[in-house]
């Protein structure tokens, strides 16, 4: 939950996802130090909830790994696609753009009316989220 906090302030939220997700975790001398976590949406349509590394070993590598992992686990599952929700500015906005998703939607006054508090991101409000969708077909329209 701790890590998982780190991508999702609102433990609620966390927790009424969980049920029906995967949690992947990587590990690093048997200690967990990253978790992504996925819920179906419908026949073969994914949606990625969550991904965080512990502070102390991000931009090691461990992310990218752990959300290359989960892409090929899905492609190998038959999955047509997997989506995910970020905010519209950030760098997570290309560490998941660097592995084929792309932008599909705008969800507009998302972290407003969906959080009880303001969410930052580099000290700038978070308002709308961007849709974006990995498509196994890499057509992202599709
Ligand atoms: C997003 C996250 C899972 C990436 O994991 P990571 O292990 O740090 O990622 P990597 O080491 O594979 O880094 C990949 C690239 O992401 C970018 N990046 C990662 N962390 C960054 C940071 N704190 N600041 C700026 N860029 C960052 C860099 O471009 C990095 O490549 P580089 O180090 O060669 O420049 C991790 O940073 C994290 O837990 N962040 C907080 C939670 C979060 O925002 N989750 C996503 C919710 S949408």
């Amino acid at each position: 939950m701790e890590l998982l906090l780190l991508a999702d302030p609102s433990e609620d939220k966390v927790r009424s996802y969980l049920p029906r997700s995967k949690c992947f975790v990587a590990l690093s001398s048997g200690v967990v130090i990253g978790a992504c976590v996925v819920q179906p949406l419908g026949t073969g349509i994914y949606e990625l909830m969550s991904i965080a590394v512990h502070a102390d070993h991000q931009r090691s590598g461990y992310g990218t790994a752990l959300l290359k992992w989960v892409i090929d686990f899905y492609r190998e599952c038959g999955a047509s696609r997997i989506e995910v929700g970020t905010g519209t500015f950030g760098y997570q906005l290309a560490f998941y753009q660097r592995q084929g998703f792309r932008v599909t939607g705008i969800d507009h006054d998302f972290f407003v009316s969906n959080y009880q508090e303001p969410v930052f991101e580099d000290g700038i409000q978070l308002l709308d989220m961007l849709r974006l969708t990995l498509t196994y077909t890499g057509d992202a329209s599709s």
